[in-house]
């Protein structure tokens, strides 16, 4: 049975969409931050780019926040008004031009009519027009029948959708998966493990369903962020690194990992060097973040970069061309590289992107975005990662 879903999309929606996509096919943006996804079920701990999702419970063809507030109340006074034990309901609009306290009302004209009708309701108080996730998540929104968040989106063109959250992600695992890992180091520049779901996602998603696990490689592992999500995705770990202290890191938290959730990981780790190892079959997939060059805090000058570019360039494509002669057409890949970023926002990429095809890759396109939009940064940093989405000719 397929269902209407919402997906509220994080920091970066142009990669969140592109997961979505990757991994329910059916996907198409509602508003600038937000998502449409026909599915027969969401399970938002395994997207790394959605922050709340919610199964659709109504749509308005056009509405402000009066039209849709008015519909949420009549709504709900109607279907919770015989309901035992209290709800607890929290409220969050997006896409509208109201404030906070705007929201908070249309809750508590609701509490008022359900008053009325002997059925008590908790209101989470909106700080915000939007709970955040972390008020969301501390109050299991969504997670219970009487623990419910409403999603109030206006998309473009002012249609106006109206969605019970199944749940937010959890931001207190990711916290911790992230800075609870025994071996980590600031050196190599960690991946968050948010895109590092976004990456396994949208490098292996896309793989036909079958009961054995598929292999996922990441020849750049380094601590292991990556291999840590992919196995709590299911997927047997593969990863190699040059530095023999890396694959020792990776190693380490990929025995934390498993003593934390109790779940039997499947790994296998060994060094090597990207531009010439000969990696054990199979290969179903790879996801990687791969040498960056040296980090900046400031925009370098022009002789700098073209030298750390040239560097960069030459190492990913004696690593994608050893690779390629080891995959078998049709193998996906999504392969993270640097592209500088300069104060007025300009950015230069690798020349290796105009070169793919010659290098025996073929670019996979996106119905919902543009490929140079892959871009994961946060705005005060100059070396964006670059998310290539690839498979093997
Ligand atoms: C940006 S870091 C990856 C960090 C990793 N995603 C993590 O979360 O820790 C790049 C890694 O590539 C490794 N590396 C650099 N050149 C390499 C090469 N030629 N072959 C394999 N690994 C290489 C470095 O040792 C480093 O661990």
């Amino acid at each position: 049975m397929l269902y209407m879903f919402i997906a509220i999309l994080g920091r970066q929606p142009a990669i969140g969409i592109a997961e979505l996509e990757r991994v329910f096919g059916d996907v198409s943006w509602f508003s600038d931050g937000s998502a449409v996804i026909r599915a027969d079920g969401l399970d938002i701990q395994r997207l790394g780019g959605t922050v709340k999702a919610g199964r659709i419970v109504a749509e308005l063809p056009r509405g402000d926040w009066r039209q849709a507030s008015m519909k949420l109340v009549q709504a709900y006074a109607q279907a919770w008004a015989g309901h035992d034990g209290k709800i607890t309901l929290g409220i969050s609009a997006y896409g509208f031009d109201v404030s906070p306290r705007d929201v908070q009302k249309t809750g508590i004209i609701l509490k008022g009519k359900l008053k009325d009708k002997g059925v008590s309701l908790r209101l989470v108080p909106n700080d915000d027009v939007a709970l955040g996730t972390a008020t969301s998540h501390h109050n299991k929104l969504g997670l219970a029948d009487n623990k419910v968040e409403l999603l109030v989106v206006r998309g473009r063109g002012g249609k106006v959708i109206i969605a019970e959250s199944t749940g937010t992600q959890n931001i207190t695992a990711l916290a911790r998966r992230d800075q609870e890992r025994p071996a980590r180091d600031a050196f190599v520049g960690m991946l968050p493990p948010k895109l590092a779901l976004i990456m396994t996602n949208i490098a292996a998603a896309g793989l036909p369903q079958r009961s054995e696990p598929y292999t996922i490689l990441d020849p750049f592992c380094g601590t292991g962020v990556l291999l840590q999500e992919a196995a709590l995705l299911g997927y047997s770990v593969y990863g190699t690194d040059l530095s023999e202290k890396m694959v020792r890191y990776s190693r380490d938290n990929l025995n934390w990992l498993q003593d934390y959730t109790h779940d039997k990981i499947d790994w296998y780790l060994h060094e090597g060097d990207a531009m010439n190892t000969d990696w054990r079959q199979p290969l179903d997939a790879v996801a990687c973040e791969t040498y960056l060059g040296q980090p900046f805090s400031a925009p370098p000058r022009p002789e700098k970069l073209a030298e750390v570019r040239k560097n960069c360039d030459w190492i990913i494509s004696e690593f994608l061309k050893n690779i390629g002669a080891q995959l078998q057409p049709g193998t996906p890949l999504c392969v993270a590289v640097p592209a500088w970023r300069d104060a007025s926002e300009n950015v230069t990429h690798l020349p290796l992107i105009s070169k793919l095809e010659q290098l025996g890759y073929r670019q996979v396109e996106f119905k919902n975005v543009r490929t140079p939009e892959l871009l994961y940064y946060r705005p005060d940093q100059v070396v964006a990662r670059e998310l290539l989405v690839l498979e093997k000719i």
